[in-house]
């Protein structure tokens, strides 16, 4: 039993992994730099790829853990995730992969229902409210939509999981009632803008735009890490992690609100990838030194270069973002490019950290959040 939940973690963190190397190869192909012949064929799959087989797959797997000691069924919702990214890698855009990712986010929900049942509470509910916004862009997937009708649904999903996360944390910092109500309020507000962009793009995107201002400006405030930014070592990288990312969250705001309904092209990278590259991948950076010993048992001990990934991915996506802004196609590609190496980097930088915080000498375990 105990080989076979060993094996079967080590299937699920190889697929995450395939899964992300896979987006990244695709994603390069879609912007015109053709990593090879493959890549090119799978263009179509970039957004899924990433949304529902890496980060849904690992954001299953780390609900999945909290609740497998007593719920051990937990551990299937993963693996029906992963079993349908390995479908979307080997047979493509199927509808067998389709199917069994919109299930993967069934029991994503189902695993929300149960948590939201033992422990009430706000934090959960936003993140709750995020599975089943990927949920129904599963739905709309596997029915056909367009994916530029679903991908609003499945940006709500890692936007409100992160938000949610985010409050959970803060409690730390004592929040008002008025202060949480007017979190709960931003989140309304996008969650509405994104619900009106199935049937709406030109006033559902501005709106979740506005929604998504309000979500980076009440972070920027309230968050943690305005109080961590003044600590040394892990506390201070996480924290600026998470400021640099409210920044994203903010432009990416804005960005929709001034460019309203998008379809695809440089208006439609300009805004997804504000939230999906510059909030979502700095949020990564950031927590993965908490979540990855959590998930594995592994030490990860912080080094001073983690910076440099950091730095790297603002720097390049500024550098993206320009080429979106001024129809600059080889900044575009440039800065595509630039995105997925720091990407590479941030794997080698950690698995360097990892192995060398597991054999050299014990490392002491970091506090922060
Ligand atoms: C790091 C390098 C990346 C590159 C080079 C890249 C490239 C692209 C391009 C060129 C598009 C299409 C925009 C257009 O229509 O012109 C796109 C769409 C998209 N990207 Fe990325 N991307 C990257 C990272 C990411 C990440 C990290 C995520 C998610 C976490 C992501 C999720 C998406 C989604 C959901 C779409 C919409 C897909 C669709 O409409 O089919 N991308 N990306």
């Amino acid at each position: 039993m105990k080989a076979i939940r060993l094996l079967s973690g080590i299937v699920i963190l190889l697929t995450v992994l395939v899964a992300l190397l896979g987006g990244l190869g695709s994603g390069l192909a879609r912007v015109g730099v053709h990593v090879n012949a493959q890549s090119l064929d799978r263009i179509h799959i970039h957004g899924p790829l990433m949304i529902g087989g890496f980060l849904g797959t690992l954001i299953c797997l780390e609900r999945a853990v909290a609740l497998a000691s007593r719920y051990r069924w937990s551990m299937l919702v993963p693996v029906m995730n992963t079993a349908g990214t390995i479908m979307l890698l080997f047979m493509s855009d199927a509808m067998l992969s389709r199917s069994l990712l919109t299930l993967g986010s069934l029991g994503l929900v189902l695993l929300f229902g149960l948590m939201l049942w033992l422990h009430p509470s706000r934090d959960v509910a936003i993140m709750a409210s995020g599975a089943l916004c990927w949920l129904f862009g599963n739905v709309l997937w596997l029915n056909g939509h367009p994916i530029y009708q679903a991908v609003h649904l499945w940006t709500a999903f890692l936007v409100l999981t992160i938000v949610g996360e985010r409050l959970e944390l803060s409690r730390v910092r004592r929040l008002t009632r008025r202060s949480e109500q007017s979190l709960m309020l931003a989140a309304a507000v996008y969650l509405v803008g994104v619900l009106i962009t199935v049937f709406n793009l030109d006033w559902g995107v501005p709106l979740l735009g506005i929604g998504a201002i309000l979500m980076s400006a009440w972070l920027l405030r309230y968050d943690i890490a305005r109080r961590t930014i003044h600590q040394s070592g892990l506390p201070r990288y996480i924290a600026a992690c998470l400021l640099l990312g409210y920044g994203w969250l903010g432009f990416g705001g804005a960005a929709a609100v001034w460019k309203g309904a998008i379809f695809a092209g440089p208006d439609y990278s300009l805004v997804l990838h504000a939230f999906l590259l510059g909030f979502v991948f700095s949020m990564i950076f950031g927590h993965a030194p908490i979540i990855l010993p959590a998930l594995t048992g592994v030490q990860l001990r912080f080094a001073p270069m983690f910076y440099v990934h950091l730095a790297l991915l603002h720097v390049t996506l500024a550098y993206r973002m320009y080429g979106n802004l001024a129809g600059d196609l080889a900044a575009r590609q440039r800065g595509g490019l630039l995105n997925a190496i720091t990407i590479l980097l941030f794997l080698a930088v950690t698995a360097i950290t990892v192995f060398r915080s597991n054999t050299g000498q014990q490392p002491a375990r970091a506090e922060a959040n």
